[in-house]
């Protein structure tokens, strides 16, 4: 089964999760994306979205779904979002489309995290996909030293600003076989705004979509 097909299945079986007149979280990303078309096929009534990022919000939009500002709704019963990367204890790697800070707002703001992905993002230990932390523009320098410091090889995303008006660093080589820590110690350095580590607010539910079917971790 192609990458895309498994996308489509474990965006099928994300349904089951969604009641219909709830305040749902969307993420960003493909997997979001095939899950935001089976929604809108599936024709669930929501009471409204908070989004990840403009392109969610824009494709919300067009489905007809009101987009709804996290600050009026109180915390979400449900959020659901893809990941780069995810292990056996349902912590991720995620930002690889830039959009991690608003994520990671959902992710605490939600009762409920199901992450959905293809069997590809599942890892024994993460670290394969590089740690994308979002910058203030004037904190680049001195983060990607402390970044350094830490154990990282950090790069500079080319091209990129993120939907808050900030830089993204891909850091390569940190040791994340306990990312709680090291996330943390992300979190501690001034000029940080997130990191792609979703370890200390990890998923509830991983929804895997596999050659066999889809499965529930
Ligand atoms: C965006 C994300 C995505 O969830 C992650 O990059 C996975 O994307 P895709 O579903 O396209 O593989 O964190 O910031």
């Amino acid at each position: 089964m192609s990458q895309a097909r498994l996308k489509i299945e474990v965006a099928q079986a994300a349904l089951a999760h969604v009641d219909a007149g709830m305040v749902l979280g969307v993420g960003t990303g493909s997997t979001v994306n095939a899950f935001m078309d089976a929604l809108a096929t599936a024709k669930i009534p929501l009471k409204g979205a908070v989004s990840s990022s403009d392109e969610t919000t824009a494709r919300l939009n067009a489905m007809g779904v009101d987009v709804l500002d996290l600050n009026h709704t109180g915390d979400l019963s449900l959020y659901i979002d893809g990941a780069d990367e995810v292990d056996g204890h349902r912590r991720m790697i995620k930002g690889g489309g830039g959009a991690l800070t608003r994520e990671k707002i959902i992710a605490a703001a939600a009762r409920e995290f199901i992450c959905i992905v293809d069997e590809t993002k599942c890892v024994n230990v993460l670290g394969e996909f590089p740690v994308p932390v979002e910058v203030i523009p004037m904190a680049r320098a001195y983060v990607a030293r402390q970044l350094v410091a830490l154990g990282g090889q950090p790069a500079l995303r080319d091209g990129i600003t993120t939907d808050n008006g900030h830089l993204i660093l891909d850091v390569r080589g940190l040791d994340l076989v306990d990312p709680v820590s090291t996330e943390t110690a992300i979190n501690q350095i001034a000029g940080v705004v997130s990191s792609g580590i979703f370890a200390r607010r990890g998923a509830d539910r991983v929804l895997v979509a596999t050659e066999t079917g889809v499965e529930s971790r």
